[in-house]
């Protein structure tokens, strides 16, 4: 009985949370006194890489390669901090939640943490096609991602209204579609059909470019990229670049005509490619070779979703291939270039992620799933043995509105207790099968968020839910603890100069 009841109070003792961190630690145990957040910043910090000395912290808990990896031990005590990590990746992570410990608390309690990911992807995706956003502001945001354990930035780069990435090899994708005439989106595109754009270096951008009455976009440079990556690499973040393919495609089809199916007007449907033509991969390959040039990510995106693929049951070429390749639905011709683009993407050493549409018509063997309609697309692919994401719209678009009283409200209710609630384990998944569910991400859409100011305040407080739910163990959720949590949180970030919802003002 007494055993029962110290391995009770142990138990216990390790799960009270004080502390207002998000994410919440896998164990906490707080010790005797406090210290006042300036002085936790400045105590000195004996800082250990050693598996070993990690393992004995973990007491026989035995964790995977790439949880020990981000693992670590944490001492605060009143003369210093202690660090255990096995690698450098856990002895940031002991430097977020100090960091954050001395922005939340008024006084911090000596503790001691045990703490390592529940899930190995934790990610944010930030849409700057329908609307740009500049260096400072991603940086900005790779910042808060990493105080909040967050490892993966999922960059949607192009897209209908703009394609915003320097692409050496075709110049004209910049130069043509990084500029349009109206800022707001709405106002460029009508009935589904996108508008003009406006030509880099053309009278209608002023000489410094952005910003221009007239003219509205904006691109990153591989300078820009490198800048970003080297922000990304310091904090553990690895950028995953999308490249879209077949669908959302209308900008590439402005700067490259040649690439829409062999149709008037390259066919109803004008966002395309011509999945025929064997000079659409030849293109598709070089823009690839330049984006591996830039991104040593271990993933590329290579998009997948929302092709209509009409054009194709009608374009020679597009028939032409169907015929040559025995293929008998649209459907499949779209997994042929999937499965194509994954074989070129494995002979340079990379690994496909596609959004859940790339199921229909066959997987490519090796693709990583986004789920996005839901999560019966992700329980598929997982059924079929390939790793999957979790960003049901109903849960993680951050387009969609948390409030029916916020600015511009679309989509559904999105709340910060629904954010919260998602599961990504679910109970159908088999234990064997659970490392397939490679983690969770935020989706910030930008069809309807034009600047910073109303990006950020659709990020948060909601990313921070999503970044408890990839970090913290299955039992360490709890949304009372963490509403108030969220509160202590919200206010520090809007101190450091984030809007946070609910801002202060609307515009
Ligand atoms: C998507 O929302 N079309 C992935
Ligand atoms: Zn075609």
């Amino acid at each position: 009985m007494a055993l029962i009841l110290a391995l009770w109070t142990m138990s216990t003792q390790a799960q009270s949370q004080p502390t207002n961190l998000i994410p919440a630690p896998a164990a906490y145990s707080e010790l005797l006194g406090t210290i006042s957040p300036n002085r936790l910043e400045a105590l000195r910090q004996k800082v250990r890489i050693s598996e070993k000395a990690l393992r004995r912290r973990l007491e026989g808990r035995e964790l995977a390669d790439w949880q020990m990896k981000s693992a670590y031990w944490l001492e605060v005590g009143r003369k210093g901090v202690k660090i255990e990590a096995a690698d450098e990746e856990g002895v940031f992570y002991a430097r977020q939640t100090l960091k954050m410990m001395a922005s939340l608390d008024s006084s911090v309690a000596c503790c001691t943490i045990l703490d390592w990911p529940r899930l190995r992807y934790r990610g944010m995706m930030l849409d700057v096609s329908r609307h740009f956003q500049g260096m400072d502001f991603v940086k900005k945001q790779l910042e808060m991602m990493a105080l909040l354990k967050m490892n993966r930035f999922h960059f949607h780069l192009v897209d209908n209204p703009g394609w915003r990435l320097q692409i050496d090899a075709y110049p004209k994708l910049t130069k043509l579609t990084a500029w349009r005439p109206q800022a707001f989106f709405w106002d460029w595109e009508k009935d589904e059909i996108g508008g003009p754009f406006v030509e880099e270096g053309s009278e209608a951008l002023r000489p410094e470019g952005k910003s221009a009455p007239g003219a509205y976009g904006g691109y990153y440079t591989k300078q820009d990229i490198a800048e970003l990556l080297s922000s990304a690499n310091e904090r553990h973040i690895e950028v995953i670049p999308e490249i879209e393919m077949p669908g959302h495609n209308y900008e590439t089809r402005a700067a490259y005509p040649e690439l829409a199916c062999s149709l008037p007007g390259g066919g109803k449907d004008p966002w395309e490619l011509c999945p025929g033509k064997e000079s659409t991969y030849q293109f598709l390959e070089k823009v690839l070779l330049e984006v591996f040039d830039m991104f040593p990510s271990q993933y590329i995106h290579i998009g997948g979703d929302e092709a209509r693929k009409n054009n194709w049951k009608l374009c020679p070429d597009c028939q032409a291939r169907m015929k040559a390749e025995g293929l008998e639905r649209v459907e499949e011709l779209q997994s042929y270039m999937i499965k194509r683009m994954e074989r070129f993407a494995h002979a340079h050493g990379k690994r496909i992620i596609g959004w859940d549409e790339i199921l229909q018509g066959g997987l490519a063997p090796d693709a990583t799933v986004m789920s996005w309609h839901g999560t019966e697309a992700g329980l598929q692919a997982i059924k079929e043995g390939h790793d999957v994401i979790f960003t049901p719209t109903h849960y993680y678009y951050l387009d969609y509105h948390q409030d029916p009283a916020q600015f511009r409200p679309v989509g559904r209710l999105v709340s910060l207790e629904k954010v919260y609630s998602f599961e990504p384990v679910a109970k159908s998944i088999s234990e064997a099968d659970a490392h397939h569910v490679l983690g969770v991400q935020g989706n910030l859409w930008t069809e309807h968020v034009q600047d910073a100011w109303h990006a950020e305040m659709m990020l948060y407080p909601r990313i921070f839910a999503i970044a408890e739910t990839g970090w913290s163990q299955a039992e360490r959720k709890d949304w009372s603890g963490f509403e108030r949590r969220a509160t202590a949180l919200s206010a520090a970030a809007r101190k450091w100069g984030y809007t946070v919802y609910p801002p202060s003002q609307q515009p």
